[in-house]
Formats: C-alpha cells, sequence, structure tokens
C-alpha cells in the first residue's frame, strides 16, 4: 500500500509531528476558552484537530459550515449531532420546550436520526437557539462538550445575520469548548479580529504553520522504497524543495514519486517524473484557471512561479500587484507565509512549462 496520503484527514501513521500544537489545544479545551484555529487551505486544521480530540477523548461534535445551507438546515444539523452522542430517549424531554417541532425519524440504514426543520418565515433564529442551548444540556460537567465549526469563513455567505446569532447564544452558554476552523486568513480576520464584527476577540487564536522541515524529512526518508541511503536523501530534498513543505502537497507528490519507483519502475530522475505526470493530469483545469484570469494575475502568478516577491518587483505597479494579490489571496491560487507563494506548486510548475 502506498504510504502516502493526502485528501483526507490523516491520523495514527499517517499523521506526523505538531506536537507543541496538540498540546497547546489540549491546554486550551482544559479551560472554558474557545480557538480559533486559521491556515491556508490543506495545512492540516481538520486533521490537528481530530486528532487533539482523538487524544483528549471528550464528546464532540463537527458542523461542517460549507454543507450548511441556512440557518434552518444548521439547526436541524446540530440536532443530527446529538442525536450521533445520545439516544433520543434521553435526550427528549429537553426537547419538550422547543418552539418549533422538528421532524425526526429513524434511519434503519444509518442506525441514525435525520432530523429537519421544515422551514417557516422568521421561525429559523429560535430553531438556532432551541438546538444550540440543547448542546448545553447534553454536556456534562465531567465530560464537556466540544463543538466544532470547520470552514467558519463561510458563516456570513449562509446568512448575513448569522454569525450575530450565534454569537448572541454561544456568549451566555457555559461549560462547552467551541473551535472554529477556517482558511483565508482575511475572512477569518474579519470576523474575529474586527472590533465590530460578533465575533470579535471570541476565542484564542491559533495560526497553523507548515510542518517541520526535518520532521517531514524524516517522514518521507523512511517511507520510501527500498534503495540506497544516499539516493533516498536526494528524493526527499527534491520533493520538499518543490513543495516547499506544504504538508497536503508534500503528502501527494511524496505518493506520486512511490507509485513511479514501485508501479511504473522508474528509477532516474524519479521525482521530476512524478511532477511531470502530476502537472499533465491537471493540466485542463489549469488551463480553465489560466483563462479566467486577468492580464495582471496571470503576471503576479508567473512572478511567483519564478519564485519573485511581486511588491518589489518592477514589472508591474506596485498599487496593482497588491489589489492582485489581495484578489489571489481571497480566491486562495496564493498564500501568505513568510512571504507570498503560489498555493499549488504543480500549478506554478504548469506556469513555466506553458
Ligand atoms: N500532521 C500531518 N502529517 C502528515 N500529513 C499531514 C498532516 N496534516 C495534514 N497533512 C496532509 O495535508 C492534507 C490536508 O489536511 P487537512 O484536510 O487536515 O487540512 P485542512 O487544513 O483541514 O484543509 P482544508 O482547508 O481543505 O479543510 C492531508 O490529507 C495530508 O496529506
Ligand atoms: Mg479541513
Amino acid at each position: 500500500m502506498n504510504p502516502f496520503k493526502f485528501g483526507t484527514i490523516v491520523e495514527d501513521e499517517f499523521f506526523t509531528d505538531r506536537v507543541n500544537e496538540l498540546e497547546q489545544i489540549k491546554q486550551m479545551l482544559d479551560s472554558e476558552n474557545h480557538l480559533v484555529l486559521i491556515s491556508p487551505r490543506r495545512f492540516g486544521k481538520s486533521s490537528l484537530v481530530a486528532k487533539a480530540l482523538q487524544q483528549i477523548g471528550r464528546p464532540s461534535i463537527t458542523i461542517d459550515f460549507m454543507k450548511v445551507l441556512n440557518v434552518e438546515d444548521l439547526a436541524a444539523q446540530v440536532l443530527r449531532q446529538v442525536f450521533r452522542l445520545h439516544k433520543f430517549e434521553k435526550v427528549k424531554h429537553f426537547m419538550k420546550h422547543f418552539r418549533v417541532v422538528p421532524t425526526l425519524s429513524y434511519n434503519p440504514m444509518t442506525d441514525g436520526m435525520d432530523v429537519s426543520f421544515v422551514p417557516s418565515v422568521g421561525k429559523s433564529s429560535a430553531m438556532l437557539e432551541d438546538s444550540l442551548e440543547l448542546l448545553e444540556k447534553v454536556s456534562s460537567a465531567e465530560n464537556r462538550l466540544i463543538v466544532v465549526f470547520d470552514e467558519f469563513q463561510e458563516v456570513n455567505s449562509i446568512d448575513k445575520t448569522l454569525a450575530k446569532q450565534l454569537r448572541a447564544i454561544m456568549q451566555r452558554q457555559k461549560g462547552l469548548n467551541y473551535i472554529f476552523m477556517g482558511r483565508q486568513e482575511s475572512m477569518m480576520e474579519e470576523i474575529f479580529e474586527k472590533k465590530k464584527s460578533p465575533f470579535f476577540h471570541f476565542g484564542e487564536r491559533m495560526n497553523l504553520k507548515k510542518i517541520p522541515y526535518d520532521d517531514f524529512y524524516n517522514y518521507i526518508e523512511s517511507r520510501l522504497p527500498k534503495m540506497p541511503a544516499s539516493q533516498k536523501a536526494a528524493i526527499t530534498e527534491e520533493i520538499l524543495k518543490f513543495t516547499d513543505v506544504h504538508p497536503y502537497y508534500t503528502q501527494q507528490l511524496a505518493a506520486a514519486v512511490y507509485n513511479a519507483i514501485v508501479y511504473s519502475k522508474i528509477t532516474e530522475n524519479v521525482v521530476a517524473y512524478a511532477i511531470k505526470r502530476q502537472v499533465e493530469e491537471h493540466s485542463l483545469d489549469y488551463e480553465r484557471l489560466w483563462a479566467n484570469m486577468n492580464r495582471t494575475d496571470r503576471k503576479v502568478m508567473l512572478l511567483l512561479a519564478n519564485k519573485k516577491n511581486p511588491i518589489t518587483d518592477r514589472s508591474v505597479p506596485t498599487s496593482t500587484s497588491f489589489s492582485s494579490i489581495k484578489r489571489l489571496l481571497k480566491q486562495g491560487y496564493v498564500i501568505k507565509t513568510v512571504g507570498y507563494e503560489l498555493e499549488d506548486p504543480f500549478f506554478g510548475e504548469w506556469i513555466l512549462g506553458n
């Protein structure tokens, strides 16, 4: 089996490092505080939180805000998660006062409860309030519930008043920890750092960085197929140089390199071979993305692909390149770590090749 994994939450032997972050999260959840976890896409937020929850062993529910349609749906999803933790019989007395009665049905296929609210005008905030208050009721002092809101940057696009509604309910709650995860620093900052935002300084902020080089190095090297040590070292270095230690793309490229060695029997320039294959595989997507970018954005992308700094480069006026970067950051094609860089190194390779 390929010893590298990407695209989903990684756990057990696929999970590396994050020792300090895990410790910090555990400490934080041992208090009454809430956590705000921010990083660019695919840095490992979901994996980190899943690992922390597993180690802590307290009950938790997770809501993915990308999959929330509207306020009623959020209320229903919260209830659905509660019924995953508790038998309906144990919870139903808490629901007597619900202002809108949810439709519940037992689903024998999943052995779980299907829950929905029939939309009714002007009642959605009551649905949300009743559902979230149920969380507090099912949480116990010795086993406090942890509530994870993933992809929380979506909150304002679900409903303009949702953040305000949530905050009004949540600030009264005790005995729960909330974890907010999100990408796009700028959006998460709008939510948690702007004085006027309902969630201003609501939780302790943690910016997740890439995985440290040495740690990722050992992770890759120890999993490559049998070959001379010097060759392993060279391959590992080449992988990390290309991906710049990005968690997701590193695992993706390492997996491709592994396949090239084991299945395609490539013996020379295997990293270059794997990169080429990956770029080819995604070239249609890249073409489409490129076609939809304006000229300035393309210029900035090209500079970044060449590892140049578009802000200081003279070929584009600073104000123009700045607004372009802002746009590209928002769309997720560019990320900011120590400096600006392309989110996807394979896209960069495609740009250079075309
Ligand atoms: N601790 C880790 N050890 C090894 N690989 C990791 C680790 N964390 C993340 N990765 C790699 O990055 C990929 C993305 O991780 P994950 O889905 O947890 O990130 P995310 O920040 O939640 O992404 P998104 O922004 O898309 O929700 C994983 O599939 C895995 O390949
Ligand atoms: Mg995630």
